[in-house]
């Protein structure tokens, strides 16, 4: 290619690679394949070897993408401390064919130029971790960041059931003057957190029920979990963790699976699905069988990693600026299946958003037969030029309904239609407006549309809101009957007008009037959850009702107070403050609070002063209490608790080993940084 061409397709080739990692780590919602990502980055470096002079050392062939939270500049944006790592988190070169693991071996081989063995492992697919280990005691856990600094997730590891906290004294160990204790003083050990396929599945079912976006693979709800504020959500995601690479200063090992059966008889978790080899063949027979056998595993794999065994090798073969070069790993091919398009079902949810979902010819795909597939949204039908008749791709990515990747161009026949995305309602005949920002359509039908409001019904009443038990058939017969329109209608319901209903006995209506009653004991968090606000799921009316105790509070808040409880941003803030400026809502949640429903917390914080009236801290590090704790006193004492440093803080109140970014950034702004001693006058003096 001509100098200037290169040098356009460089440019074009960079701002989607850098756009495909800033969605990937940073948004949490890829818009490229693994696949498609992988050769683009390989096109670049093709050309970039071809023209040399257009090489620069910001080009994403020389940088790993970064999972930092902190690089999106965004309203209410959450931090967490921050730490450099000890030794660059790097990542891994990627190979889909034979001849390019061979040519690894051969270049490993030449350098080498003595017998050495391959460990060949599963290439988990979760996010990158890294644990410190001191004393056999859990010192620190950061995410990969973007390989030099990485987001200290301590808090949030320790609610990962299979990451002990201490570690294990291995059978028959004896202490001695030399070796007092099993394990290194210090050391590091990196793997990944991944989500299993029934945990994942799970999430997702209840974040579509809960009209949230689901997350498109178990990476992504991996790397979001890890992340959320709340470290004790963490414990219900039900991640997992396996590890696989061991470092420190002077380690005692010859090879990395020595490495890693001591790390396992301390009780850490690493993988036994793993296999030394001595040969290529060997490594290709590993390949093949595990590229069938892992649709039988519980998690997501998306290769194999093929590493040189023994360690003084690795340190030979040593690193590129961003990969070993004793390791490489070998990626499977997502399954595709291809079918035929039958038709398009337009379907309208609780909050009035119109997903297109579409129905095709039953295909076998990984194992379950596919009949129908997500759309997403008008552009995405658009973008594919999709037509009704079209011969499609499906893939799994690990949603819970497929998604159509693609269209056969070559199998279209003469006889296909194009979809017309409706402008009306399909329920309630209502014109369709569109959300830009989303690019979704809506119905802006609220109080009128059928479904809209049935959904809210049963959203009302389901098992993680009010808990009262009824099927969706219940909702119809009581909706149909009038009886029940808003969810304040249910606590007016008597015997008689349940009876009247076809197929009600006295033992059905005596169940579901009780089932109602018990209702009014549901925790405030969660009838914050059941009235349905939009973008408002389990995890941010907990967020909420913590933050802001009663609802009261809430209804009053404006959009910066809104941002400053943990896991709001812009979005959501907006929503919650639209939904408190209806009147209809403000009606019904009195009417709610007559029927006697919790619209504040139980053991509500009282109020120990005013000493912090009007001013907002921003903690980091350890203190003799929990972080949880040191942010109620805070807010016992009027004063706000905000995730990031800005020109806004008042304080910021360093514990023991506080993140060095927000020490850095306080500095920097003039931000007075107190210690915990200092915080505690302050509340107890003035
Ligand atoms: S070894 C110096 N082993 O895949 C890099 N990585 O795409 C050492 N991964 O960055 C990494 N399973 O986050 C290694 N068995 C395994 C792995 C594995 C998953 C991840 C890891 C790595 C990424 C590269």
């Amino acid at each position: 290619m001509e100098k200037a061409q290169a040098y356009i397709r460089v440019q074009e080739l960079r701002n989607m690679i850098n756009e495909a990692n800033r969605r990937y780590y940073v948004e949490n919602s890829p818009t490229l394949s693994d696949y498609e990502f992988d050769m683009l980055l390989k096109e670049l470096e093709a050309l970039e070897d071809e023209h040399p002079e257009l090489k620069t050392g910001d080009s994403p062939t020389q940088r790993v993408g970064s999972d930092l939270k902190t690089r999106i500049p965004k309203a209410g944006g959450k931090e967490f401390d921050q730490y450099p790592h000890k030794y660059p988190m790097l990542s891994l070169g990627n190979t889909y064919d034979m001849t390019e693991l061979q040519a690894f071996a051969e270049r490993a081989a030449k350098s080498i130029g003595n017998a050495f063995t391959y460990s060949c492992e599963l290439k988990f697919d979760g996010t990158a971790i890294c644990l410190t280990y001191k004393d056999g005691r859990l010192f620190r856990a950061l995410t990969r960041g973007d390989g030099s600094v990485g987001d200290d997730v301590t808090g949030n590891v320790k609610h990962i059931s299979n990451i002990p906290q201490e570690l294990k004294v291995p059978k028959g160990f004896v202490p001695s003057l030399l070796q007092p204790q099993p394990w290194p003083e210090e050391f590091e050990i990196r793997g990944e957190i991944y989500m299993p396929w029934p945990a994942f599945e799970r999430l997702n079912e209840e974040r579509v029920k809960d009209e949230e976006a689901p997350f498109a693979n178990p990476r992504n709800a991996a790397s979001g979990s890890l992340k959320l504020i709340d470290s004790s959500m963490v414990a219900n995601r039900g991640l997992e963790c396996t590890l696989y690479h061991l470092l420190g200063e002077d380690l005692p090992f010859q090879t990395h699976d020595q490495a890693l059966k001591a790390a396992e008889s301390w009780g850490l978790p690493v993988s036994d699905k793993r296999k030394i080899c001595k040969s290529i063949e060997e490594i290709e027979d590993f390949i093949n069988y595990w590229d069938t056998e892992r649709k039988t595993l519980l998690f997501a794999t998306d290769g194999i990693v093929v590493k040189i065994n023994e360690l003084p090798y690795q340190e030979e073969l040593g690193y590129t600026a961003k990969f070993p070069r004793w390791a490489v790993a070998y990626k499977f091919k997502a399954e595709q299946a291809l079918t035929r398009l039958v038709s398009i079902d337009y379907q309208v949810g609780r909050t009035g958003a119109v997903t297109p979902v579409a129905n095709l010819e039953p295909v076998q795909l990984s194992g379950t037969v596919v009949k129908r597939a997500s759309l997403h949204n008008a552009d995405q039908m658009q973008q594919l030029d999709i037509h009704i008749g079209d011969f499609v791709y499906v893939e799994k990515g690990g949603e819970i309904i497929p998604k159509i990747t693609g269209v056969e161009l070559s199998r279209r026949e003469t006889d296909v239609t194009l979809p017309h995305f409706p402008e009306f309602c399909p329920d309630c005949g209502t014109r369709l407006v569109r959300d830009e920002e989303e690019a979704k359509a809506f119905c802006p039908n609220q109080t009128g549309c059928p479904t809209q409001i049935k959904g809210r019904l049963v959203h009302f009443l389901s098992r993680k809101a009010m808990n009262v038990i009824a099927g969706d058939a219940t909702i119809d017969q009581l909706y149909n009957k009038a009886l029940v329109w808003n969810p304040a209608d249910f606590y007016e319901l008597e015997k008689e007008h349940l009876l009247m209903l076809e197929g009600w006995k006295e033992r059905s209506a005596e169940r579901f009037l009780k089932s109602l009653n018990d209702s009014r004991k549901v925790p405030f968090e969660r009838v914050l959850y059941a009235l349905g606000i939009r973008y408002v799921g389990e995890t941010t009316a907990k967020a909420l009702a913590r933050h802001f105790g009663n609802i009261d509070r809430i209804a009053e808040a404006g959009i910066s107070d809104l941002l400053a409880a943990d896991d709001i941003g812009e979005v959501i803030a907006e929503s919650i403050y639209a939904f408190f400026r209806d009147e209809a809502n403000i009606e019904t949640i009195d009417r709610l609070k007559k029927a006697g429903l919790k619209f504040e917390v139980a053991d509500a914080p009282k109020k120990l002063s005013s000493s912090l009236e009007g001013k907002t801290v921003v903690i980091s590090g350890n203190f003799s209490v929990s972080r949880d704790d040191i942010k109620a006193l805070i807010s016992a004492h009027g004063g706000k608790n905000s995730g990031s440093v800005s020109g806004k803080t008042s304080y910021l109140l360093a514990g023991e080993k506080p993140g060095p970014e927000k020490i850095k950034k306080a500095e920097s702004l003039g931000v007075e940084i107190i210690d915990e001693q200092a915080f505690r006058e302050m509340i107890e003096h003035i």
